[in-house]
């Protein structure tokens, strides 16, 4: 699988939203360093965490066991595969809220914005 990622500081820091339809469009019209924004490839097997840690990217993380949220990413496009047992609420998966730390691609193509472990929906979940 393909991911194309988004770092949450830089909607912050540009007062962009995460339901703009053209937010990956502005992000690529942006010279952004490819800590905040990139593609890199997911093996089979891995985690998107793993994938993310290979290419030498620090994610943030902290239990690694989906019980932290502090992994939390949005997916805009694709999805990931998680466990069943996992910290995160119906209604936030529902709004394409995952864990990167357990979830593992399951579609060719992700459009992620990592690092939402900053947004206020995520407040009460971290550890
Ligand atoms: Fe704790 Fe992923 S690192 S849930």
């Amino acid at each position: 699988s393909e991911v194309t990622y988004l770092n949450y500081d830089v909607l912050s820091d540009f007062g962009w939203q995460t339901d703009d339809e053209r937010l990956f469009r502005k992000a690529a019209d942006e010279d952004f360093g490819e800590v905040d924004y990139g593609q890199f490839r997911v093996r089979p097997g891995e985690s998107l965490l793993e994938a993310a840690e290979e290419r030498g990217f620090a994610w943030p993380f902290a239990c690694r066991g989906g019980a932290c949220a502090n992994c939390a990413i949005l997916l805009l496009e694709g999805e990931l595969s998680m466990p069943s047992s996992h910290v995160l609420p119906a209604e936030l998966m529902e709004r394409g809220f995952r864990l990167s730390c357990n979830g593992m691609p399951i579609t060719d193509e992700l459009k992620v914005v990592y690092n939402v472990k900053h947004m206020p929906e995520l407040d009460d979940l971290l550890l």
